[in-house]
């Protein structure tokens, strides 16, 4: 008899333990996503990459204004050449295009095309 309630003893200890498992398993892990998840995709994605061209879009607002002349430029067709080149500061204070150009490059392309982290 002595030998058969050990062995409940021993029974019910296990099953405590192995219900107590989980539980502190599921506690653990249940507050971690909500806080790591929400946290950074709302906040700075919409913003900055909104406001700012990526190299694609200069591309293209060069292939208007500039390839005129500068259809074999290194800047037209590689972005390290194009952030090493003086482009932005060409057109910032409006050296280029020139005046005598096809394409007069209006004021808001100007804004949209300066908006690139030169
Ligand atoms: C009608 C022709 C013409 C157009 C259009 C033109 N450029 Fe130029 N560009 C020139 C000439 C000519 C030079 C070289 C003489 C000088 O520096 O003024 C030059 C020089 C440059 C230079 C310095 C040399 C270099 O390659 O690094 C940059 C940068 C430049 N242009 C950027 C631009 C950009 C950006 C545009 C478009 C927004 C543009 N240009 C449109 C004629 C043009």
């Amino acid at each position: 008899m002595k030998k058969v309630k050990a062995f409940m003893m021993l029974l019910l200890f296990q099953l405590v333990v192995s219900c107590g498992g989980p539980l502190v398993e599921v506690s653990e892990s249940d507050p971690n996503p909500p806080t790591t998840v929400p946290g950074p995709t709302p906040g700075p994605t919409p913003g900055p990459s909104d406001e700012r061209i990526n190299y694609e879009e200069a591309v293209g607002i060069m292939s208007t204004y500039c390839a005129q002349c500068h259809a074999n430029s290194p800047w037209m067709d590689n972005e390290v050449a194009f952030r090493e080149s003086s482009v932005g500061a060409q057109v910032k204070n409006r050296n280029m295009p020139p005046s005598y150009a096809n394409e007069e490059m209006p004021d808001d392309i100007r804004k949209l095309f300066l908006t690139y982290p030169f």
